[in-house]
């Protein structure tokens, strides 16, 4: 029936079939195609906000032209806000180290920084919060090895029966992972959303560290934002916080650190401030929470998206000059105050938990007060009625991954196991229970759990039973003793 032709012709195309075929099998098994056909969309997290995501663009272009003219700053001196702690009322005096930026870099800072906060359409800027976002909740950032210190902190939250939904930020696909956003995070009332997703393709700005904190804050969908530290844990339901003051006449409140603080006071000048501002606290902010209302202040995170972005080489230096804990923790309150936005700063001074060693205190753990209780004391007497609100548990990170893989965090050179905390007379003291067995209760159920799900904690060696093996022996000795 076929012609000779037609036979060549069927040959041909069969070879070319089965070439195709060979060839989409093997793109199949090393993923490519796999990946164009089951991929949907840049990640699998919840997708931005349109409107969120064109308001980031038309300020992110603005914040482009505003780049900085000068080189990355070097440091000659790094800040050493050493001695004795400042009283918490004493007012910020200028601090007496200037990186010298020479007068003409100066200039060309401040004219950058006017095309930021003298755009147009600047001003109005805290207008559209109320069309853009909507609702209150907590954010945080995660990803990575912060994921283990996020799913604590927010079964920590759960256990003060707080029902605030919770908004988790990724870095970027890579970080995404999907048991963790689809399954176990969404059943505790927490969804994922992937920073990169927010970013245009051509973005000219490298994100990472520090930089995320403020991103995650302001593609977040809520109004009003709790920001914490992956490693913050809250020790009350903070619900109270949003509808009470000094929130609500202020929309932020800002926490201390131990030191004072070393901004260059030359930032001032660069920020269009005409003298060193009145009333500032004495000490540096400890940013691992954040409280804070768009609708007053979404100006204030857009400047501080500007100190931030440009913050590893300019706004870091200048407003830490190399101190301890140098990176986004200043940029906010900076922010409001060169924007004269209202701020409230919690005076009680952090309290510290730790550890004793060869009779040296090594601190693991800060402990921030309640800014309710700070503005209008319990006890006007004292503060010691202030109720601890949250405790930033920084070093170690409470990952049992890499707790287990450093020995010295669960032995004190002796076979004894040890509290990172402290003994349990004192933090009972402070905290009003041992919030330490507290925490390692979820954190043997989440190493017994998460442990072939979780990426960050495949390949621990046993770590359920070692974890359950902690627990036991440092909480409950009684029990585990021997029978004599
Ligand atoms: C400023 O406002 C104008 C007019 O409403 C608008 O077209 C423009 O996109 C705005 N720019 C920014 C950066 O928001
Ligand atoms: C700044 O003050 C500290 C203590 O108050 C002092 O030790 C230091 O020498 C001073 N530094 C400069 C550059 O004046």
């Amino acid at each position: 029936m076929f012609g000779r032709p037609h036979r060549i012709l069927s040959i041909i195309l069969s070879a070319f079939g089965l070439f195709v075929t060979v060839t989409f099998l093997r793109r199949l098994h090393d993923g490519s195609i796999r990946h164009a056909i089951f991929t949907v969309s840049p990640s699998e997290a919840n997708p931005p906000t349109p409107q969120i995501l064109a308001f980031w663009e038309s300020w992110a272009k603005v914040i482009d032209a505003a780049r900085p003219k000068i080189p990355a700053i070097e440091l000659k001196e790094v800040a050493q806000p050493a001695g004795k702690e400042p009283d918490n009322e004493r007012e910020r005096k200028p601090f007496n180290l200037s990186i010298g930026i020479p007068k003409n870099d100066i200039e060309l800072l401040r004219q950058s920084h006017d095309k930021l906060v003298g755009h147009a359409n600047f001003s109005k800027v805290d207008e559209q919060a109320a069309r853009l976002f909507s609702g209150i909740g907590i954010v945080t950032v995660a990803g990575g090895s912060y994921f283990a210190p996020a799913i604590l902190s927010i079964r920590m939250l759960r256990k003060t029966k707080s029902t605030l939904p919770v908004q988790v930020f990724l870095r970027n696909k890579a970080e995404y992972e999907k048991k963790i956003c689809q399954e176990v995070l969404p059943a505790l009332n927490a969804e994922c959303f992937v920073i990169q997703d927010h970013l245009r393709k051509d973005n000219p700005v490298k994100v990472e560290h520090y930089q995320l904190k403020v991103l995650a804050i302001l593609f977040s969908s809520y109004e009003s934002v709790l920001y914490l530290d992956s490693d913050c844990i809250a020790l009350l339901d903070p619900k109270e916080l949003f509808d009470s003051e000094p929130f609500l006449s202020t929309g932020l409140v800002s926490w201390p650190d131990y030191w004072i603080a070393t901004e260059d006071p030359v930032f001032y000048k660069i920020a269009g401030v005409p003298s060193f501002p009145k009333g500032l606290p004495a000490r540096s902010s400890e940013s691992g929470q954040l409280l804070i209302s768009k609708q007053t202040h979404l100006s204030t995170l857009l400047l501080a998206a500007y100190y931030n972005i440009y913050g590893p080489s300019i706004y870091y230096p200048i407003l830490s000059q190399g101190a301890a804990g140098e990176g986004d923790k200043e940029t906010f309150l900076a922010a409001a105050v060169v924007l004269e936005n209202p701020n409230y700063r919690v005076r009680h001074r952090l309290g510290a938990l730790g550890f004793h060693e060869d009779r040296k205190f090594i601190g693991t753990a800060m402990v921030q007060y309640h800014p309710g209780d700070d503005y209008a004391p319990r006890d006007p007497t004292s503060l010691k009625q202030d109720r601890p609100l949250f405790l930033h548990a920084n070093s170690p990170k409470m990952n049992i991954a890499h707790l287990l893989a450093a020995d010295r965090v669960f032995y004190k050179g002796t076979e004894d196991r040890l509290r990172l905390w402290g003994p349990k007379e004192s933090t009972t003291k402070m905290i009003g229970y041992d919030i330490e067995e507290a925490v390692w209760i979820e954190i043997v159920e989440m190493a017994c759990q998460l442990d072939e799900t979780l990426r960050d904690f495949h390949g621990a060696w046993r770590m359920c039973e070692r974890a359950q093996r902690h627990y036991r022996e440092t909480f409950q000795p009684e029990a585990t003793a021997l029978p004599t």
